[in-house]
């Protein structure tokens, strides 16, 4: 069997300090937001993978659908012997990235779920004897060590993630993707694109109500790490289309006036009724929007691949 490592980029009270800050931060200022990275526990990654499925929910299936069509021309483009993918998750599309690409000789997929990353990584090992698998555990936003392996170096993020971070964090983080490449190596970089507000919307708040419970993850996961006493039923799913910032932004409404305790942070956050905690902003995309902010951090979009609907587009762009 291929080898199989799983490396922790961070000490796992690192894990909880970040969580413990983000919350403080968050909880404490106006209007009180969530980052969303903290969604990903073992329920919040299974909780995603149903999203994947759901009818309303199109970007899985649409970036599924350029994969399979362009892996070919992904893997000429870049002869890539190293692929490392950020916020891998299931790695579920990734196997036509891997099936494509002749050249691989390490995937290294980077998550801040343990669960994703080892479920993920055991089905991989066992499919690809001969593939090196080294999973890393790490935050993409805070600068990652990674293993060394050669090159050339295929960095894929994939899923449209890129589009929950704000935009002053994202310059940030491209920059940082440009940093662990060397001159010609690529990115591929899934997109969301800005569509009708209406499909827009379901997509993120599907009649199952799985988003919601997806959403609503996000209380339960303080309140086992922080002793907090969120009630995830004393709060109700939004989705609203931001037409502004061209972002759909996930919300928690309070349905009553409450206090919650936070008794890792000492804390007693008040909710009015009806007020709104932002929990995640999901950017959606345009071409021009794209090539500039690639081209701001030092990558040259070389090319650009839409779904036969134009709903989601992959580019792939080299370093200079
Ligand atoms: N790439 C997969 C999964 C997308 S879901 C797909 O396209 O389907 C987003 C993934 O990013 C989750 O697995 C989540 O755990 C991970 N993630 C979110 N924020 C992260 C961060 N700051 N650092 C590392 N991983 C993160
Ligand atoms: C991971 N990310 C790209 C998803 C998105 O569409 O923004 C997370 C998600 N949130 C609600 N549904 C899915």
């Amino acid at each position: 069997m291929s080898p199989f490592l799983l490396t922790r980029n961070l000490p796992e009270h690192a894990t909880d300090a970040a969580l413990r800050a983000d919350v403080l931060k968050g909880l404490t200022g106006t209007p009180k937001t969530l980052p969303p990275k903290w969604f990903y526990d073992a329920e919040g990654s299974e909780l995603f993978e149903k999203i994947t499925e759901l009818p309303e929910y199109y970007p899985t299936r649409a970036e599924r659908e350029i994969l399979v069509d362009r892996a070919g021309e992904i893997a000429a483009a870049t002869g890539a012997r190293t692929l490392v993918e950020l916020g891998s998750g299931s790695s579920e599309k990734t196997r036509f990235l891997l099936d494509a690409l002749t050249e691989l000789h390490t995937y290294v997929p980077v998550d801040v779920s343990e669960s994703a990353l080892t479920l993920a990584g055991q089905a991989l090992i066992e499919e690809r004897p001969g593939l090196d698998v080294h999973a890393l555990i790490a935050d993409f936003t805070g600068g990652m060590a990674l293993p060394d392996t050669p090159g050339p170096r295929l960095v894929a993020f994939l899923g449209g993630t890129i589009g929950n971070l704000l935009p002053a964090e994202r310059s940030v983080f491209l920059a940082s993707v440009r940093a662990l490449l060397s001159p010609g190596d690529a990115l591929l970089l899934g997109t969301d694109l800005v569509k009708d507000e209406k499909v827009l919307v379901e997509a993120y708040d599907d009649g199952a109500g799985v988003t919601a419970a997806f959403n609503k993850n996000v209380l339960t996961v303080i309140d086992r790490e922080l002793g907090a006493d969120f009630d995830p039923g004393a709060f109700e799913h939004v989705a609203v289309w931001d037409r502004d910032n061209e972002w759909i932004e996930m919300r928690l409404r309070s349905r009553t006036a409450q206090t919650v305790k936070v008794p890792a942070l000492d804390l007693a956050v008040h909710f009015a009724a009806g007020e709104e905690m932002r929990t995640e902003v999901s950017a959606k995309f345009r071409r021009d929007g794209v090539r500039a902010e690639l081209s701001a951090a030092g990558l040259e979009l070389a090319h650009w691949w839409t779904d036969g609907q134009g709903r989601f587009a992959l580019s792939l762009s080299v370093a200079r």
